[in-house]
């Protein structure tokens, strides 16, 4: 057998899927798990007749690749990657390379490149993307680390990737941690789109009536318009699914408490770290938490009442439907326009010279949040690269227009019947913040000013300013009369 080129730490499902992946495309593969049994059952099971090396010391992996070695590391993120790096790393010299291709957070990666460049070994950060599927048949891969090396592995990973119409879906992101980086953007991103799709699932069950199965089945529908994506197909496949034991839609016997594994939550915290609004986002993170008070949900339901609960039927009922289809096209523009902008504002804070229409392109195959809507989106950067925001972009504009009374109609109608749409409605929310000329911050500016004598700027004169507004200089008729005084002479700090 070949001697391998390359090798894989870490045979847990994506490892095991990505190292046969790779061996299929013809890679000669050294593999390696902490566990022996693990590699003992991989060989035995999965790969027969394919070049694959197995080793059973971590020096016995490294002396199976031939030199420059390029080793990829898929184990759980945080401190599992700190202490294979910390036994791989002094067997390999300068020129290797090592790609940790989990979902590690990007700050960890990139305090790990800065550590590793200094002993002349390449080091990549590489986002993974598609779950077991598509580490096997083709993930959307997102890889960051020295531009010089990454040569190194562009053909195996672009062998590798899923394919779409305009090339594989791996780009080279930029520099230390930005392949990491776009990938928790990408989880962010998903979970923005699961909660809008669960929300319309909410919406349509108790406004309408409809079963899971029928819910399913209008989502397999949309799934044939504009709404086609991975997400929306899995969802109408969840919901058009029987449980065996019962007979009933799996969907209604799943305990409605959703788990996370950090990577959406990491998006939310470094949206709030940049200033960037990403309140899908932010919707889709306490919609998952406040799943999770399953008990206090439970009680709280008994003494905290709403709204009757009233089914539309009819032509009411189909109106509903229609205008939920229009509102989650329309959220996923906003939820999208959020997190393009936290792309672009992180590239320039953190140097990663991101390249949002190829991130756009290569999310269109592999990766969870691949949909058509991917094409617009890479359409509307690639005209105009510094789109200050998605939805300025006049095709989406005008997307958004189409669909805004029904996107109101289904908010006003969830909001009504006391159903929760918090991703709908911050979406909605977004769009109608980042739309308006005047905003009610200039109150926010009052109060500061008021009872922190954090001053505020004028409309009408530069500069900053504060009022003595316990002490109002007069009173007419009721109004309180007061100056701005010029901060910094006695005003304000
Ligand atoms: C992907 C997925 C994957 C994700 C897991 C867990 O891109 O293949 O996003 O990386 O981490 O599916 O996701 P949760 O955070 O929802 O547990």
């Amino acid at each position: 057998m070949a001697t391998p080129g390359i090798g894989l730490i870490g045979l847990a499902v994506m490892g095991e899927n990505l190292a046969l992946n790779i061996a299929n495309h013809g890679f000669p593969i050294a593999v390696y798990n902490r566990t022996r049994a693990v590699t003992e059952q991989y060989v035995a099971h999965r790969t027969a007749g394919k070049p694959v090396t197995p080793a059973y010391t971590l020096e016995e992996f490294v002396r199976t690749i031939a030199r420059p070695r390029s080793i990829a590391i898929m184990v759980q993120a945080g401190k599992p990657v700190d202490s294979v790096l910390d036994q791989l790393l002094p067997l390999l010299g300068p020129d290797d390379l090592v790609m940790d291709c989990g979902n590690s957070y990007f700050e960890d990666t990139a305090r790990r490149s800065a550590a590793i460049a200094p002993t002349g070994i390449h080091y990549f950060g590489v986002g993974v993307s598609g779950g077991e599927e598509g580490a096997l048949n083709g993930p959307s891969i997102m890889p960051g680390g020295p531009e010089a090396a990454y040569p190194r592995i562009a053909g195996v990973l672009g062998a590798i990737a899923a394919k779409v119409p305009d090339g594989p879906c791996v780009a080279y992101m930029g520099t230390g941690a930005a392949g990491h980086y776009v990938k928790m953007i990408h989880n962010g991103i998903e979970y923005g789109d699961m909660q809008l799709i669960v929300e319309a699932y909410d919406i349509l069950s108790h406004a309408c009536g409809f079963s899971a199965i029928e819910i399913g089945a209008i989502f397999a529908e949309w799934n044939r318009g504009e709404l086609d994506s991975y997400l929306v197909e899995i969802s109408a496949a969840v919901l058009q699914s029987v449980d065996r034991d019962t007979g009933r839609p799996i969907v209604d016997v799943i305990l409605d408490r959703a788990g996370q594994k950090g990577t959406g939550r990491w998006t939310g915290q470094d949206g709030l770290e940049l200033g960037v609004p990403i309140p899908t986002i932010e919707a889709a993170l306490w919609g998952r938490n406040i799943s999770a008070l399953k008990a206090e949900r439970l009680a709280a339901a008994k003494v905290l009442k709403g709204p009757r609960q009233s089914r539309l039927r009819g032509a009411s009922a189909e109106r509903l439907v229609a205008a939920v289809r229009q509102a989650l096209y329309a959220s996923k523009i906003a939820s999208y326009a959020q997190g393009m902008s936290l792309l672009a504002t992180a590239s320039a804070e953190r140097g990663y010279s991101l390249n949002l229409p190829e991130i756009a392109r290569i999310w269109k195959g592999g990766c969870i949040i691949r949909a058509r809507l991917l094409n617009e989106i890479q359409a509307a950067f690639t005209r105009d690269p510094r789109l200050p925001n998605l939805l300025l972009d006049a095709d989406f504009r005008a997307a958004i227009n189409e669909r805004q009374a029904g996107w109101r109609h289904t908010v006003r109608t969830a909001i009504g019947l006391g159903i929760p749409c918090p991703a709908f409605g911050s979406s909605l929310a977004y769009f109608d913040s980042y739309r308006a000329a005047r905003l009610p911050a200039n109150l926010i500016q009052g109060q500061r000013d008021y009872f922190g004598a954090h001053t505020y700027e004028r409309v009408d004169r530069n500069g900053a300013f504060h009022t003595e507004w316990l002490v109002p200089e007069a009173s007419a008729n009721g109004a309180r009369i007061v100056t701005s005084q010029p901060a910094g002479r006695g005003g304000g700090h």
